[in-house]
């Protein structure tokens, strides 16, 4: 029993980075268990932002071993990048502390290239993907043809046909369904073959790293990546990215049973945020929506971490935090971006939704009537003061106080975390 989950409770980017570097101080592996770089986790230490893709956000840790879990989807040489970005920051990426499990598949430059094609030929009905290749990726895992990282383990002729082969494949629908330029098979090979080298050494048995942790009773972290919303079965279908955030998706993509698992912390974000397209019931428009975006000056701006898009912004929508609550078994809340809603006098939290007349308590499951809900709003004080601060609750201005109480109330999960800023210290924690 020495696994907790930290996962995103709304659409993504609810501070899961902020949450899993505070957590790993007391960890020893920290796993990410899907997804790809379509990630952006933030870690803010001091006056030092990190920006993680890919790599678990325990890596600042020395102690922590880190693991690319089999359930994600690795672009090998976006994450060359991002470990050499680390290493020549003086942080250590090297084989003993950061491992790849080999079932995890790789993006290749024609899921990339399908990615932005097919986002473009959807036109008005686009989904406003990252672009980052994830979808065809997984696409390819769920028919059988993807390639796996184990595979640049003993890079083979088998290897290089079978990627000559998709190639090919893919080729046929790049030029003769989207009138593009084809790509080259041979140049694919040799990155991919370069690449290999440097990865090798950190490709393991992901499942087998958990299960020596386990035995070992050490203490495990599992990072979700972008928001219970964005699942591919439970989310706001088709608006939605193409693995399991939620934690059916920790089970597989890491190989860890129920059983193991002792807290799942949602983290939740003191308001609503969404990139890209898909119904949004409690988004806010005009100048409230402005000033919880902010204007980009500050780097918790609501500005995406990975395409820097700006984020669609509203209230807290407490019918869909209800449907992550009962999805993944929350044991616990991380709120947090608390001191962004400082800046209002009155604070709408929507506890239903009205549909043609009738009070809804439920999340429909149908986008095209979620797109119909609108919000039932109650009202809740501002406390208009700044709290960034505050390190004990009961030092928080009594309205802030009484937002927490009520979030709690309504989800009836308590929230353990209460994040105040973007820095580690500025968390308060009970
Ligand atoms: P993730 O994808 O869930 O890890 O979230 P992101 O890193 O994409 O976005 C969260 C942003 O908010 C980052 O810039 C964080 O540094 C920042 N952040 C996290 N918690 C807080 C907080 O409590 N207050 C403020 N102001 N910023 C926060
Ligand atoms: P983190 O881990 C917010 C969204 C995209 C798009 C949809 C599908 O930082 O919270 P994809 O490229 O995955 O096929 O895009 O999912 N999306 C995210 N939104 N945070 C994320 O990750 C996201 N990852 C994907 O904007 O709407
Ligand atoms: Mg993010």
């Amino acid at each position: 029993m020495s696994i907790t989950v930290i996962l995103g409770a709304q659409w993504g980017d609810e501070g899961k980075g902020k949450i899993t570097d505070l957590l790993a101080a007391d960890a020893d592996l920290v796993a990410r268990y899907g997804g790809g770089d379509n990630a952006g986790h933030t870690v803010t230490v001091g006056t030092e932002r990190f920006a993680l893709h890919m790599i678990p956000s325990g890596i600042l840790y020395p102690r922590v071993t880190c693991l690319l879990g089999g359930g994600m989807v690795i672009n090998p040489g976006r994450l060359l990048e991002e470990m050499d970005l680390l290493a020549d920051r003086s942080v250590d990426v090297s084989s003993k502390r950061l491992k790849l499990d080999g079932r995890a598949h790789l993006i290749l430059p024609y899921h990339i290239a399908l990615d932005g094609v097919s986002e473009r030929a959807r036109g008005g009905a686009a989904i406003g993907t990252t672009l980052r290749g994830i979808g065809p990726a997984y696409t390819d895992k769920v028919a059988r043809t993807g390639i796996r990282a184990q595979e640049l383990l003993h890079p083979s002729t088998d290897l290089e046909r079978r990627v000559c082969d998709q190639v090919a494949a893919k080729n046929l629908l790049l030029e003769r369904v989207y009138g593009q330029p084809p790509l080259d098979a041979g140049t694919i090979v040799q990155v991919l073959l370069t690449h290999a080298q440097r990865l090798a050494p950190y490709i393991s048995d992901g499942t087998e790293e958990i299960s020596h942790a386990l035995r070992s009773r050490k203490r495990i972290l599992a990072e979700g990546a972008q928001g219970t919303l964005l699942d591919i079965d439970l989310g706001s279908y088709p608006f939605v990215t193409s693995s399991n955030p939620t934690i059916g998706g920790m089970m597989t993509g890491l190989g860890i049973g129920p059983h193991n698992i002792e807290r799942v912390v949602g983290v939740v974000k003191a308001y609503q945020t969404r990139v890209g397209a898909g119904p949004m019931p409690t988004e806010a428009g005009g100048e409230a929506a402005e000033v919880l975006r902010g204007t980009g000056a500050q780097p918790w701006d609501e500005f995406g971490t990975t395409t820097g898009r700006p984020r669609r912004c509203g209230w807290l929508d407490v019918v869909s935090l209800r449907f992550a609550v009962q999805v993944n078994g929350l044991t616990e809340l991380a709120i947090t971006k608390l001191d962004i809603l400082s800046r209002f006098d009155e604070i709408p939290v929507c506890v239903a939704y009205q549909l043609d007349g009738q009070r809804l308590e439920t999340l429909p499951t149908d986008v095209a009537i979620l797109e119909r809900c609108r919000p039932v709003y109650e009202n809740l004080p501002g406390w208009g003061t700044d709290i960034t601060g505050v390190r004990v609750f009961s030092d928080l201005p009594p309205a802030a106080r009484g937002y927490v109480t009520r979030i709690e109330e309504l989800l009836g999960v308590r929230a353990s975390y209460v994040s105040v800023g973007p820095g580690r210290e500025q968390t308060i924690h009970w």
